[in-house]
């Protein structure tokens, strides 16, 4: 069914590539959505539904066919795909000296912060988990604009919208509970969260915590407990804001996709009082950007126009880029570049914000008998592969590439929140995952041996973040500066409680993995690898924390905001304040980072925007 989905797609696709130059010229449509991931991808949908002549522009292409794409096990191998990886690098410090500390460090370069560049955007190489917001996320942008349709109880009906065409199902206990080393690890989570304290006890208790539902449980906002994880899957193949685009082209909605071309500017009629966005311009070509691995080439310069509006959704690095690159933008850096500036709009590309996250991973003497014969290459050696490939749409029966490997979670009101939502999701699997650095894919399933807690700080505090242009090339990356920690937000001591969360979440880590560490079923036992067990004092925590966090949820780089406030860039529509027929839709808009996990908040966001678009 894909296929013939994707079929449909390249023909739309061929049929818009191969139309005469003239017309190449003159492609005008209704609305103009650039970007086609967690933001643009159900907002050009909803739009082309509604009958809307609509122009989805993506950077890259459409990889729904390759296995990296649709097998939840490969989410590591996936960002590195040079078919579909955006290689960005980010500094978590700017003092060199600082961030070489942490052993993912590139000289030269920085931290790698993978991003996807291809149909459905980072969603279509994400982990896969699907944790819904929190109220608080919502009533707070509510309260900040005045606007009560962002209160948390009209929110709902957005969500119930995504649930249209967003499938989402756990990975299938049945699978875990066969592998009694990750069952030993798995049971110290659920016994640390006060099942047990015997293993029995918490096998049991662990079986029945895994058919918790974490996004349905009444009062879940601030349930701590030991959950399943939920994936946007069905039947153990990924299926997300791609197949959405896939399934509106399909369905005969006037949406056209192109791929494989990279908008370089926004254009403007600036002779009325208000300067209205009635286009853009961009490059046709595949792999443009140079953070693409496979970049190298100019593209076609080539334009289009929109007779409504134009939204602007590539994610928190490049929405800025390209709105700095149209004249939108604090003045003084704009005009520092010789950018002619169209509307000063201070906060752009300030206000950054994202997770930490931190690991604890143990190594075993022996494999986890949940890997046996994963190769992670999907060729005819690869047992896992052949499993997952003979069993499609029996989630029960696809084995361990069913899963993305990340089974269950430790949800936790840290001692350092401020209020009484979950700030630590403590998720466990078989992987090797120590954050982000070139070939990390491969570090993280080499070895079948390593247990790991993960920690993601939700609600965090830092506000600091910074993306500014490295030059005024629009394929060139951003300069990209997240200031972690004391480097950052400090006032009442934001930083400190941060840090100390995270250290209190290794520990919790540390006392899962004790709980049953000679544990019968297993019989094996395991060393710390990192933080290792050496480090011990709560000053060596605090410096592994501050020296290896990593984040991949970055957001909230144009606000929205009341009309009040000189830092908002967007008013609660969406609109870029003081510019006509523009909007933003994206992780971009939020003034606070949402939640524990970002995709569900952008899904309901471009649910919103195209209910404020189509309906006022
Ligand atoms: C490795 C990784 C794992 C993650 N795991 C999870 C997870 O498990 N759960 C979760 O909730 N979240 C996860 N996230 C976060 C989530 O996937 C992203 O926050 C979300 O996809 C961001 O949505 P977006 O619309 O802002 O940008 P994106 O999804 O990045 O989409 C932007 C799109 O715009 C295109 N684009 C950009 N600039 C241009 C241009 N100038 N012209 C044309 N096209 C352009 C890009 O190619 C891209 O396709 C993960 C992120 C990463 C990087
Ligand atoms: C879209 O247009 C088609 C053909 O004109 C029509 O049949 C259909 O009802 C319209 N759909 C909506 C949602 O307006
Ligand atoms: C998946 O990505 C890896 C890189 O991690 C690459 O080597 C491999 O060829 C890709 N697989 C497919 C089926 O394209
Ligand atoms: C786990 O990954 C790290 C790099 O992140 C690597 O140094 C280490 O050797 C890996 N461990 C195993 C057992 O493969
Ligand atoms: C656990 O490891 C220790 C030290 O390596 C070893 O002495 C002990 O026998 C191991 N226990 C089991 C059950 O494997």
């Amino acid at each position: 069914m894909m296929r013939a989905f994707t079929t449909a797609l390249l023909a739309v696709i061929a049929a818009v590539t191969s139309a005469a130059p003239v017309e190449e010229r003159d492609l005008v449509f209704d609305y103009i959505v650039v970007g086609s991931g967690a933001g643009g991808g159900p907002l050009a949908s909803r739009l082309a539904r509604a009958n809307n002549t609509v122009l989805l522009i993506e950077s890259g292409d459409d990889q729904g066919q390759n296995y990296n794409y649709s097998i939840p096990g490969f989410q590591a191998s996936v960002t590195q795909d040079k078919q579909i990886a955006w290689d960005i690098f980010v500094n978590h410090y700017q003092d060199q000296s600082r961030a070489q500390r942490d052993p993912k460090y590139v000289p030269g370069k920085g931290i790698l912060y993978p991003r996807a560049g291809t149909l459905g955007g980072c969603v279509s190489h994400n982990a896969l988990i699907w944790i819904t917001p929190h109220a608080s996320d919502w009533d707070n942008i509510a309260s900040i604009t005045g606007d009560s349709s962002w209160s948390s109880s009209n929110m709902q009906q957005y969500l119930n919208k995504v649930y249209e065409w967003q499938p989402t199902g756990p990975t299938d206990p049945a699978i875990l509970l066969k592998d009694n080393m990750l069952v030993q690890h798995l049971a110290g989570g659920a016994a640390v969260m006060g099942l047990g304290p015997d293993p029995l006890a918490a096998v049991t208790g662990l079986g029945q915590t895994l058919l918790v539902d974490p996004n349905n449980t009444p009062g879940r906002d601030s349930l701590e407990g030991f959950y399943q994880i939920p994936l946007i899957q069905r039947g153990g193949t990924r299926v997300s804001v791609r197949d959405f685009i896939v399934d509106t082209v399909n369905n005969g909605s006037p949406l056209t996709v192109r791929t494989n071309a990279h908008v370089t500017k926004i254009n403007f009629d600036t002779t009325g009082a208000t300067p209205k966005a009635i286009g853009v311009d961009f490059l046709d070509g595949p792999h443009l950007y140079r953070a693409s691995p496979l970049s190298g080439a100019a593209g076609t310069p080539n334009t289009a126009r929109a007779r409504k509006e134009v939204i602007i959704a590539g994610g928190s690095y490049n929405t800025v880029q390209t709105l700095k690159l149209s004249g939108i933008g604090p003045q003084a850096e704009l005009q520092s570049f010789g950018i002619n500036v169209i509307k000063d709009a201070p906060g752009l590309g300030n206000n950054m914000q994202d997770r930490y996250e931190i690991p604890v991973n143990a190594l075993h003497p022996n494999d986890f008998a949940i890997l046996d014969g994963c190769t992670f290459d999907a060729k005819p050696h690869d047992k896992c592969f052949t499993q997952w490939q003979n069993n499609p749409s029996v989630l029960g029966l696809r084995g361990a590439y069913g899963s993305d490997g990340l089974a269950a979670a430790m949800a936790v009101n840290s001692d350092y929140a401020d209020n009484s939502d979950i700030d630590l999701f403590i998720f466990g699997g078989p992987v090797n995952f120590t954050g982000y650095f070139p070939r990390w894919g491969d570090a993280a399933v080499a070895s079948h041996k390593v247990f790991s807690w993960y920690t993601l700080k939700a609600h965090t505090r830092n506000t600091a973040g910074t993306v500014e242009l490295r030059s005024t090339e629009p394929l060139d990356t951003p300069v990209i500066n997240f200031n972690y920690f004391d480097t950052g937000t400090t006032a009442n001591d934001a930083d400190v409680k941060d840090v100390k969360a995270l250290v209190q979440a290794i520990k919790m880590s540390r006392e899962a993995n004790q709980r049953y560490y000679n544990y019968p079923l297993a019989g094996t036992n395991w060393t710390e690898q990192r933080p290792g067990a050496d480090v011990t004092s709560d000053a060596d925590l605090e410096q592994f924390v501050k020296d290896q966090a990593w984040g991949h949820h970055a957001c909230c780089t144009a606000k929205i905001g009341s009309t009040s406030d000189p830092s908002a860039v967007l008013d609660s529509e969406f609109r870029v304040i003081g510019v006509d027929g523009l909007r933003v839709v994206d992780a971009s808009v939020f003034p606070r980072i949402p939640g524990v996990f970002i995709q569900s908040a952008i899904f309901m966001v471009s649910e919103k925007a195209a209910d404020v678009i189509l309906n006022g």
